[in-house]
């Protein structure tokens, strides 16, 4: 097939994926999305919280799921994986945690000329104050 036969790229509203050519692509797993032999350890992820979430999730559900510079809102930020890799996948991020010492250790981990991509929302998730501050974020 040379270029002449490739069909017109075709990508959905919600990613940048080009459903003519996914088979081709080798960063997006298609056999599971949650099994993974080890975690990542790269873009600035660490082991450094019980219950963060392994890197790759994240890095499949941003790929398939949104496109470049949109925004992820995680509404439990914890030690901020999906901040981190969605910096990383040039998107930005919202996020919200409970523990003003956990938002502060996680804006430390954010590279500085990347901090304006992320906003940080110190409350209860649950809570209409905290659902109006997402709102002004965005
Ligand atoms: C399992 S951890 C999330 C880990 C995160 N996905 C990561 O990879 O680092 C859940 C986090 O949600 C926070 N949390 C629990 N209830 C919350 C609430 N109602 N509003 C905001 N944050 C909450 C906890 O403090 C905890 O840091």
């Amino acid at each position: 097939m040379d270029s002449t036969d490739r069909k017109p790229p075709k990508t959905p509203r919600y990613s940048d994926i080009d459903l003519t050519r996914w088979r081709t692509y080798d960063h997006i797993f298609t056999d599971s999305l949650w099994l993974f032999p080890s975690r990542a350890k790269a873009g600035g992820h660490r082991l450094d919280y019980h219950g963060n979430y392994i890197p790759q999730i994240a890095t499949q559900l941003f790929t398939r799921y949104t496109k470049k510079d949109e925004i992820v809102l995680d509404l439990f930020l914890g030690s901020g994986t999906s901040a981190l890799e969605a910096i990383n996948l040039g998107r930005k991020c919202v996020g919200v945690e409970l523990k003003a010492e956990l938002v502060d250790y996680v804006r430390e981990k954010i590279p500085a000329e990347a901090r304006t991509h992320v906003r940080f929302i110190t409350g209860d998730s649950g809570a209409e104050t905290t659902a109006d501050a997402v709102r002004a974020a965005l």
